[in-house]
């Protein structure tokens, strides 16, 4: 792995379920393999429908009960993200569309070059393509995106400390 850090940003419609989660999983799996000095993580929404909130209390009782702390706060993907980040990881197909929609179909070599990948990609077990949306469904909906994730984002850590 080279030497400077990291910087992934995850991406899901609101950031107030997948995405904030997704980043607070990925920073503590990072910490409990130490490695958190290596990664900078945040996450961000392709809709501005929740901007400033913080994430769904749903979100932050999962996270809890496995002893994860969750400090996002709500914000919407911008272009700018594009020249920060060197991993934008869309939680599902539609934010994926909407990123490259964003970018635009033309990636410079350098200062807006992240790479867009899904983060089921890095999924060890075989499934859809997509993190699913819990946000219209109860509390076991997100019991089951927060064992995706952390299994999502141990085949991501894999895959960047390679
Ligand atoms: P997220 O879930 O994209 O995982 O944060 C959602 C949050 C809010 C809405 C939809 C999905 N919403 O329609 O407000």
């Amino acid at each position: 792995m080279s030497s400077h850090t990291v910087s992934v940003l995850f991406v899901c419609l609101g950031n107030i379920c997948r995405s904030p989660l997704a980043e607070g999983v990925f920073m503590a799996a990072a910490e409990s393999r130490g490695l958190g000095s290596r990664f900078n993580a945040d996450s961000a929404g392709t809709a501005a429908y929740h901007s400033g909130e913080p994430p769904d209390p749903r979100t932050t009782a999962v996270a809890a009960h496995h002893g994860v702390h969750l400090t996002s706060v709500a914000r919407q993907v911008t272009r700018r993200d594009f020249e920060r980040f060197d991993l934008v990881v869309a939680m599902d197909r539609s934010n994926r569309r909407s990123l490259e929609r964003l970018r635009g179909h033309r990636p410079g070599p350098g200062s807006d070059a992240a790479r867009i990948v899904m983060m089921r990609d890095f999924d060890p077990d075989l499934g859809s393509p997509d993190v699913p949306d819990p946000y219209y469904g109860g509390a076991e909906g997100f019991e089951r995106v927060y064992r995706i994730l952390e299994r999502c984002c141990g085949g991501l850590l894999d895959d960047l400390a390679d």
